[in-house]
Parts: C-alpha cells; sequence; structure tokens
C-alpha cells in the first residue's frame, strides 16, 4: 500500500491546559487560521481547553480548521460536576474530541471501560472521536506495547456497531514520548501502527481498517513530523507542546501535507 493508502492526514493540536483565556486562543486560532489553511493536502484541528471552543469556534467561521475537545463525559447530562457533556461540545461547533488521552488516564482515572462509553457517546452525538492509545515505559520495555496498545484498541472500540466504526480516528500515543523530547522513530511509530490496523481489521473488517485514520502523537515537531508521516500507516498527527506556536504548527502541517504529494 502507498504512504498514507489514500486516507487523508489529520494534524491536530491539542493545547492542553494552555491558551484557555479567549483573548489568547482567539489570537493562536486567528494565527492558525492564516498559516496553516493553505496545505489542503493534511486536514487540520485544534483542541481548545473548554473555556475556549466558543471563541475558537467564532474565529475559525469558514476556515477549514476543525475544533475538538480534548475530553467528554458519556452522560448526556446531569450530576457531574466538572463534566462536559459530547452534545454540548457539538452544540459549542466542536467536530471532534479526544478520548482517552494518557494524562486523563494517568491523572484522572480513565479506564478502558470509560474510553469506551466516551468514544461511543461522542459518536452518538455526532463527533469524531479521537481515540488515543498507547503504552508507559515500563510496558515497552517488557515487551507489552503491542499488547498494551491492542488491549486499549480493542476495548474502544468494543461497544460500536459498524456504521459507528467509520467515525473513529485513532492517535498512537507512547507515553514516554509525551512531552519528553524523545519520539518514537518512524520505525517504532510504524510497527504499532500497523499492528493497530490489522487489530482494527480483526474487530471492524478490511475496509473499516483500510479507511481508518491512526494518528502519531508525541513530541511531534517540525523536524520529525514528514518522517514519521512517510510511514505506510502514520495519518498524520496529535500535536501537543508544538501546537502551541501557529508557525512551528504550520510547519508540521505542511511536512504532513507534503508526504501525500
Ligand atoms: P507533546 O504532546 O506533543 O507535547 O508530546 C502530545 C500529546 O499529548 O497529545
Amino acid at each position: 500500500m502507498s504512504a498514507g493508502g489514500g486516507r487523508r492526514p489529520i494534524v491536530a493540536g491539542n493545547w492542553k491546559m494552555n491558551a484557555g483565556a479567549p483573548a489568547e486562543a482567539r489570537a493562536l486560532a486567528r494565527e492558525v487560521r492564516r498559516l496553516c489553511e493553505r496545505h489542503r493536502g493534511a486536514a487540520v484541528a485544534v483542541a481548545p481547553p473548554f473555556t475556549a471552543i466558543v471563541p475558537v469556534v467564532e474565529t475559525l467561521e469558514g476556515a477549514e480548521v476543525s475544533v475538538a475537545g480534548q475530553d467528554c463525559h458519556w452522560e448526556a447530562k446531569g450530576a457531574f460536576t466538572g463534566a462536559v457533556a459530547p452534545k454540548m461540545l457539538a452544540a459549542a461547533g466542536c467536530r471532534m474530541v479526544i478520548v482517552g488521552h494518557s494524562e486523563r488516564r494517568r491523572l484522572f482515572g480513565d479506564t478502558d471501560e470509560s474510553v469506551a462509553r466516551k468514544t461511543r457517546a461522542a459518536i452518538e452525538a455526532g463527533l469524531v472521536p479521537i481515540a488515543c492509545v498507547g503504552e508507559t515505559l515500563p510496558e515497552r520495555e517488557a515487551g507489552e506495547a503491542k499488547a498494551v496498545t491492542e488491549r486499549q484498541l480493542r476495548a474502544a472500540l468494543g461497544g460500536l456497531g459498524p456504521a459507528q466504526l467509520a467515525d473513529v480516528v485513532l492517535a498512537y500515543e507512547p507515553v514516554w514520548a509525551i512531552g519528553t523530547g524523545r519520539t518514537a522513530t518512524a520505525a517504532q511509530a510504524q510497527e504499532i501502527h500497523a499492528h493497530l490496523r490489522a487489530v482494527a481489521a480483526a474487530v471492524g473488517g478490511a475496509t473499516f481498517a483500510a479507511g481508518l485514520r491512526i494518528l502519531y502523537g508525541g513530541s511531534v515537531t517540525a523536524a520529525n513530523a514528514g518522517e514519521l508521516a512517510r510511514e505506510a500507516d502514520v495519518d498524520g498527527c496529535l500535536v501537543g507542546g508544538a501546537s502551541l506556536e501557529a508557525e512551528g504548527f504550520s510547519k508540521i502541517v505542511a511536512a504532513v501535507a507534503e508526504t501525500r504529494r
């Protein structure tokens, strides 16, 4: 299969708990819009903190840049202090939502089960979930990277019907590479991505697996994005730190788009 297999890559910026003040978020979104929109070869998304979603959606109105939530609850409403429902994100203008990020799993108690519920609830609310999987350093060193990510993927897809599967975007984010400056090599990423695609085929069939976008995340920069995205099963990236500066982020978008020429 040629690089990308015809799948349009996605570059998604995960702002995490940064740039969440409306004015700051507007300024960053304006720059992302100005610098990224021309790179048609890759779809672009940004995931601001909840407080900045509406200002960012307003700033990006009419632009080809999607807005994503960084997390959601699986319930539609109710007594869940601090949580936001998928439908609320959709109503605020989000088209996507990140679920199961390793920081949510590690710091906020997300489990394979809750990630599965969130994934399904996101789809039912009309959002595209970016479901994250990834092993820790001890797990990698114990030779468990494939087994751990497979377990996480099977759980995330478990409750979905055939039509729902088509909406899922996957992100492989080795925990040891997130925010550490230690990117997985292109070969390490490809090995896990290929495995995840094979698992996806076993779960949802060959057509689903062939169309599934699998993003890589973990210390992606303009310097390494192109090399990663040239791998056959790497369909773009989920960018943390480097998404907070529009110029650098746009270079990542350009590098990924370039791999599909
Ligand atoms: P990083 O974060 O690019 O800062 O390593 C990636 C992520 O957590 O999505």
